[in-house]
């Protein structure tokens, strides 16, 4: 039967403390000055990079390594982290639910029925990120819902659209509005009344997540179920135009906006007897408006009005929670991961960052399960980061004092895995400022000389790595890979993750001698990680998990 018990493994020790370092959209590009890893100082990341070549490599992080539809899909944290947390690759949220579309599965689900008993009185709700990142959502799924909702009795149905500009380029979303119209106005061509209710820009509106800041999604909250909102408009497009001529704004960061008729009243509130579905696929930016939606109970901020609908998610969030309890797609069935694994057989495990990043490596290390294992083998601390702000401004976020916090947890040799994110690279790279980004770089490299210091002093391990890239490469480049410039000449700033391979090192005074990396491996991934960590860790991993990076040579 099964067991959760490991084998030994049989030449390395059990009992070293190891940290397993994830420098947040930190991949591996040509030096150019578009390279802010390249750019800045990072003397940490390049003497390993420099040091001994059986100890440094690259994985694979995006497309299908990850369990992405294609190998155009650049790599994000969910799918990256899930990989290194679960040790093998999964079809991911994107792909389970082009699979459901594209075979009707779908509509047979128990999600869709159960909202489809509100098609026939009440309005149909569509609740996401609009654009064709693949990170969140996607628009031609968005497409085909619509139109097999509307093939399937929904008769008044309305759209709440947040603006993206992060996993697409800034400035795209006017775009995708325009297709969204289209595609509404042939829907009204049919006898559905089918419009644009809603919208805001994905960073102010709706999409905070791990609870930095629930004003985001009560800003939503108001113009997506209360209609009110501090700019009302006919039309989404003109809507976008026009908040986008407003100063420090973009589409990541759209003021809330209703649309109305002609006689100034919102066209789509959310009332008693409608559906909602929220259209995004990926679970952390949409857990908090699931839970508006779907708790009786809720605290987090005034509702106003709690309306009586039937609500589906995309997926099902939370695993632990069950949230929501509806949904059209069933999530991967991420199960025994590492870090199960790892608390069943006495190892005991620390994990860190700062609140943006925090979920990342707990819930989605776990296999989007939020929570515990076992509470007496484990701890997680979230430092609090900076809420309101974009992180262009405040670039070395709060990389010193997660360091900090990691360094004296591996002096105090309570855990025996130190796990850590350090948000930096990503988070400053997707706002597009490269100087900034060069900045947010070399701090994540001070971090990091701070951890690998600690695990010096203890005799332990570290394994850095990388859950894919964004702040190696800041421009977008034609097929060529030469930058691409706007009509005004201007190159155009890429904000969003990328194709690249990121890092992996392994090191530090407790490595046995004789552990490197295999040549036999030259495609390895992300999900190859787990069992090199747990090998490290002194045990073999379970047999269905992707190979250890990994080898012991006797010397
Ligand atoms: C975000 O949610 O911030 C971006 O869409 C993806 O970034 P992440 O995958 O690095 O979290
Ligand atoms: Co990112």
């Amino acid at each position: 039967g099964f067991s959760w018990k490991l084998n030994d493994h049989p030449k390395l020790p059990k009992g070293k403390i190891i940290a397993v370092v994830v420098l947040d959209g930190w991949g591996e590009a040509h030096a150019n000055q578009y390279n802010c890893i390249h750019v800045a100082e990072t003397p940490v990341m390049d003497s390993l990079k420099n040091g001994a070549p059986e100890k440094w490599r690259l994985v694979k992080a995006h497309g299908k390594a990850v369990g992405l539809p294609t190998d155009d899909d650049m790599g994000n944290s969910e799918v990256g982290h899930n990989a290194l947390g679960a040790g093998r690759i999964y079809a991911q949220g994107a792909k389970l639910v082009d699979f459901a579309l594209a075979s009707g599965k779908i509509y047979d689900g128990e999600g869709f029925k159960y909202i489809k008993e509100s098609f026939e009185t009440g309005t149909l709700h569509l609740i996401g990120l609009l654009s064709d990142g693949g990170v969140h959502s996607r628009l031609d799924q968005l497409q085909l819902l619509l139109k097999g909702a509307s093939e399937r009795g929904a008769k008044r149905i309305r759209v709440h659209a947040l603006t993206d500009g992060r996993d697409v380029l800034d400035g795209t979303s006017i775009g995708f509005m325009e297709t969204l119209e289209n595609d509404l106005a042939k829907l009204r061509e049919k006898g559905i009344d089918a419009q644009i209710a809603s919208g805001g820009g994905r960073m102010y509106v709706t999409m905070d997540r791990y609870e930095n800041d629930w004003d985001v999604v009560k800003r939503g909250w108001d113009a997506q179920v209360l209609g009110e909102a501090p700019h009302k408009f006919t039309s989404a497009v003109e809507a976008i135009n026009k908040l986008r001529q407003e100063p420090n704004t973009n589409d990541q960061y759209l003021p809330p906006f209703v649309i109305v008729d002609e006689s100034g009243k919102p066209v789509g509130p959310i009332v008693d007897g409608d559906a909602v579905v929220t259209i995004n696929f990926r679970a952390d930016r949409m857990v908090m408006l699931a839970k508006a939606l779907e708790y009786e109970d809720f605290d987090k901020f005034d509702r106003v009005r709690f309306p009586k609908i039937r609500y589906a998610g995309m997926l099902q969030y939370d695993g632990e929670l069950k949230l929501p309890s509806h949904y059209l797609v069933s999530p991967p069935e991420i199960e025994r991961t590492s870090g199960e694994y790892l608390v069943h057989n006495g190892v005991r495990t620390f994990a860190c960052s700062e609140t943006v990043k925090f979920g990342h490596v707990t819930f989605f290390w776990n296999g989007n399960r939020s929570g515990y294992f076992d509470q007496s083998m484990e701890e997680y601390v979230e430092i609090p980061s900076d809420s309101g702000i974009t992180f262009n401004v405040k670039p070395k976020m709060k990389a010193l004092e997660i360091a900090e916090k990691v360094r004296d947890t591996i002096l105090s040799r309570k855990f025996h895995q130190v796990r850590v994110n350090l948000p930096n690279g990503d988070m400053v790279g997707h706002t597009g400022d490269i100087e900034a980004t060069v900045v947010a770089c070399k701090a994540a490299d001070d971090a990091v000389k701070m951890i690998l210091d600690a695990i010096e002093q203890v005799g332990g391990i570290f394994v850095v790595t990388a859950d894919h890239g964004n702040a190696e490469d800041m421009v977008k480049r034609n097929k060529k890979g030469e930058p691409l410039l706007d009509k005004n000449g201007n190159i155009q700033i890429l904000t969003s993750h990328t194709l690249e391979p990121v890092p992996i090192a392994i090191g530090g005074p407790g490595l046995a001698p004789g552990v490197k990396f295999r040549q036999d491996l030259p495609g390895g991934g992300l999900a190859n990680v787990a069992a090199t960590v747990m090998n490290l860790h002194g045990y073999e991993a379970p047999s269905d998990y992707e190979p250890t990076l990994i080898e012991v040579v006797d010397n």
